[in-house]
């Protein structure tokens, strides 16, 4: 796992802060790459499922094997949803399963930049690949497009110093298009190319915003969990008065992701 404080434990407190958003996103991306059915899929990091889910709902797959290193998380995703074509395995992007022949598509959701290195855990999973095969992955945009988070670090660092280190649009350089590209350029696949996936995030009030932040599973639930009571107050109280709801009630921000694909080059075929 990843050297940072970030705890991927309990499964419902990430549906909860998280995994509601990324299931949005996780169908937007499959929207872009229009699968065809009976493709075999490896999924490295797969969470709570959201990606798993959209796969085995709209991609039509002959096969799916869903990894991640969680215990909380793969039980989550297990009871979550059974498929007949899904399979969900403990595991690291360090040790993925294999297929004779390789597999059709292997893909990420939300998981490269939290992983020490990405170039090796890229390597890795095009060695999964059948030739030809695709990869392909999406982060957040943490510099500019995740707006509830922005909201939330900048009030964090506005009343601790030590906030700003923590804030995901520092930590990782990796989430960024053209970034992105060049690593999967880098690690020789080919046609690579990225979009982004957009996606709103309607809040009902304050409270819908505020207490997933207190599940502590995630970097800024986290970082919450890591505050004096005194200091969780305050910053409750400092993100109250910046977030401005719309007149009927709801708070309504944007989230917004790079995805990126490639393909193993097909010797075969030249
Ligand atoms: C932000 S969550 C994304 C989960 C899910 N894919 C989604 O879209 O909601 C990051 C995930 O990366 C997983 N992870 C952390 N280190 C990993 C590693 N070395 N190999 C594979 N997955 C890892 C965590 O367990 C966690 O489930």
């Amino acid at each position: 796992m990843n050297e940072k404080p970030d705890r991927w434990v309990a499964g419902g407190a990430y549906e909860r802060f998280m995994g509601r958003w990324s299931r949005r996103v996780a169908k937007e991306f499959l929207d872009w790459l229009t699968p065809p059915a009976y493709w075999t899929w490896l999924e490295v990091g797969c969470g709570t499922g959201a990606l798993t889910h959209a796969i085995c709902l709209h991609a039509g797959p002959a096969s799916v094997i869903a990894c991640d290193p969680s215990p909380g998380f793969v039980s989550f995703a297990r009871r979550l949803f059974p498929h007949p074509a899904l399979t969900v395995m403990l595991g690291g992007v360090d040790e993925l399963p294999r297929s004779d022949g390789g597999f059709d598509a292997v893909v990420s959701g939300l998981v490269l930049n939290f992983l020490s290195s990405p170039a090796e855990p890229v390597r890795s999973m095009k060695s999964r690949l059948r030739p030809g095969g695709m990869l392909a992955a999406y982060v957040w945009d943490y510099a500019e497009g995740m707006e509830f988070l922005r909201i939330f670090w900048e009030a964090a660092a506005g009343l601790d110093s030590g906030a700003a280190v923590l804030d995901e649009r520092e930590r990782f350089p990796l989430c960024h298009r053209d970034t992105l590209v060049d690593l999967l350029e880098s690690e020789g696949l080919v046609r690579v190319d990225s979009r982004a996936l957009e996606t709103d995030m309607l809040f009902t009030d304050f409270d819908s915003y505020w207490v997933p932040f207190l599940g502590g599973t995630g970097p800024a639930p986290s970082y919450v969990g890591s505050l004096h009571p005194a200091a969780r107050e305050q910053l409750r109280l400092r993100l109250r008065e910046r977030l401005v709801p719309l007149e009927d009630g709801p708070i309504q921000l944007t989230a917004r992701a790079w995805a990126v694909r490639g393909f193993r080059m097909d010797d075969r075929a030249t």
